[in-house]
């Protein structure tokens, strides 16, 4: 299978995630697209030997139709089966996420369906929750709405900050997303529960 994975910023699930493709894995990175020109996951990617791409949206001056026109005609040129978003901060439309059915995931840092949208960990402490964590779900039109694919738990502790506990977070989300990867490229959609 060949996986495409998109991203906005320093791109360590997608380190992860190409880290993991290897070996008797059914899938291999084919190509990694940015829709921000300084993106650090850009070189991450280029330094691992993966093809690159930025389709900046800024460019595009809001005209969500455009720039997903042009994200879908640099897709198409790698003929990716499986599109993976990787800490991709532009919202999707209908047409874009309908192309991609069954074929699109994305880690979203909480354990859905608590908290969809942003400032995830810090609306988990202000809840007064006892744990987080991240989830990897199927795209559809619905933002952080598909069909949950895998979650992995951390327990919140006393004194805890967001960025405390999103450092706890992340590197679960490096061991969740590959996991739920690993099955999904096999054609299992049996979700993945970490610990
Ligand atoms: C992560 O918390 C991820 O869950 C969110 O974006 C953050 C950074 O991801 N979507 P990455 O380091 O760019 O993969």
């Amino acid at each position: 299978k060949r996986v495409a994975i998109l991203i906005s910023g320093s791109g360590s699930n997608m380190v992860a995630l190409a880290e993991s493709m290897v070996g008797d894995h059914p899938a291999r990175p084919v190509l990694v697209v940015s829709n921000l020109p300084g993106a650090g996951g850009l070189g991450r990617a280029e330094a691992m030997g993966i093809a690159t791409a930025v389709v900046d949206h800024r460019r595009f001056a809001g005209d969500r139709a455009a720039f997903e026109a042009e994200l879908a005609r640099v897709l198409e040129a790698a003929r990716p089966d499986i599109l993976c978003l990787a800490g991709f901060m532009r919202i999707l439309t209908p047409w874009f996420t309908a192309r991609w059915a069954g074929r699109a995931l994305n880690i979203h840092p909480s354990l859905l369906p608590k908290y969809r949208g942003l400032d995830t960990h810090a609306r988990a402490l202000a809840a007064g929750d006892s744990e987080a964590g991240c989830s990897v779900h199927e795209v559809t039109a619905e933002l952080d709405g598909g069909p949950i694919l895998g979650q992995a738990r951390v327990p919140i502790l006393p004194g805890d900050t967001p960025e405390r506990l999103a450092a706890r977070v992340l590197p679960m989300e490096h061991e969740l997303y590959p996991a739920v990867l690993r099955r999904y490229a096999a054609g299992d959609r049996t979700p993945v529960f970490l610990p």
